[in-house]
Order: structure tokens, then sequence, then C-alpha cells
């Protein structure tokens, strides 16, 4: 059984993501999308709704499963037995970043985890979460960058959030 994770914060989930997951589905017998709970960040969205989100936005491929993480990748990876991590590169700016972590996790794993990269379609390259976070803030259109539903949720967080400003 060949399967790998799919790491990160999904803060929120968007079409980039998405196309990532679905063309790791088809390369490998289950992708686990794996969301980050790290508590130093303070996300828009909690690890629990982050994590139904995505189910919900996978519910159509069959070999994806949706978890939680917190700590390291390389404990995480260990404890389920994965030893691939899937990372989507967009731009030229995401490779000296993500080159990082592939690097510190093959050497903190003692060679364990591998990471391969996918690079988004054209796009999706400049799409990014917190870039849909702004434009949501300021109510923007972000029709094009996550799912409907997902979008409605975004809104409704900043409603609530601007609600509370006054
Ligand atoms: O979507 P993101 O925020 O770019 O994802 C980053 C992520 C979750 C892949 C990375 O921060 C991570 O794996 N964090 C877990 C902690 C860890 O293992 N750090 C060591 C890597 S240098």
């Amino acid at each position: 059984m060949h399967a790998a994770i799919y790491p990160g914060s999904f803060d929120p989930v968007t079409f980039g993501h998405l196309d990532i997951i679905n063309r790791a589905a088809e390369m490998f017998d289950e992708v686990i999308v794996s969301v980050l709970d790290n508590c130093n960040k303070t996300p828009l969205f909690s690890v629990e709704e982050r994590v139904n989100i995505l189910k919900k936005a996978t519910e159509d491929i069959p070999n994806i499963r949706v978890e939680s993480f917190s700590g390291l990748l390389i404990d995480y990876a260990k404890s389920i037995d994965v030893n691939i991590a899937i990372r989507g590169l967009r731009a030229i700016t995401d490779f000296e970043y993500e080159l990082q972590i592939a690097q510190t996790n093959k050497l903190l794993s003692g060679g364990a985890l591998d990471t391969i990269f996918l690079t988004t379609s054209l796009e999706y390259a400049y799409l990014s979460s917190s870039g849909v976070k702004e434009i949501a803030y300021f109510n923007g259109d972000i029709s094009k960058c996550v799912p409907d539903f997902v979008a409605d949720m975004v809104y409704e967080k900043y409603r609530h959030k601007n609600d509370k400003r006054g």
C-alpha cells in the first residue's frame, strides 16, 4: 500500500490545495490530508472546522483521509507509518522555504521521510489561503478561489468578527 501525507494549515482549503489533492489521489493508494494543529498561530478556522471542511471538499474522492496532527511532521508520519509527504509548489518564491522544510524533515527522520513536490496548475499559482482571507475580509469575491460552501463559511466568520468589532 502506497500512502502519502499532504500536510498543511488549510486555513481555508483553496482550489490550489484541491488541485494537488486530486492529482496526488491518482498517484497514491491513499492520501492522508493532515491539518496542522499549531497553537502558535491564530487561525480563522479551528482544527475541527478545517478537518470538516476538507472532508466535505474531498467527499467524492474515495482514497482521501483527513486527519489533524500536532508536533513535528516526522513524528506524526512515523506514527501512521507513512514516509512520503506531498507539498505543492507554486512560484519560485515557495522553493527555498519548501526545500528547507523538506531537507530538515529528511535529516530529522534519519532519512525516512521524503517530500514529493507537485507544481500547482498555472491557474492556481498565485492563490493562497492568506490572500483568500484578505479578499474576504474586505468583502471581495473569493468564488474563483474556494468552493462555494467554503466561501460562505469564510464570509460568515468575518461577518461575526466585524459584528463584534461594532
Ligand atoms: O500550509 P502550510 O502552513 O504552509 O504548512 C506548513 C507545514 C504544516 C507543512 C509545516 O509547517 C509543518 O510540517 N509543520 C509541523 C512542524 C514540523 O514538523 N516542523 C519541522 C519542519 S522544518
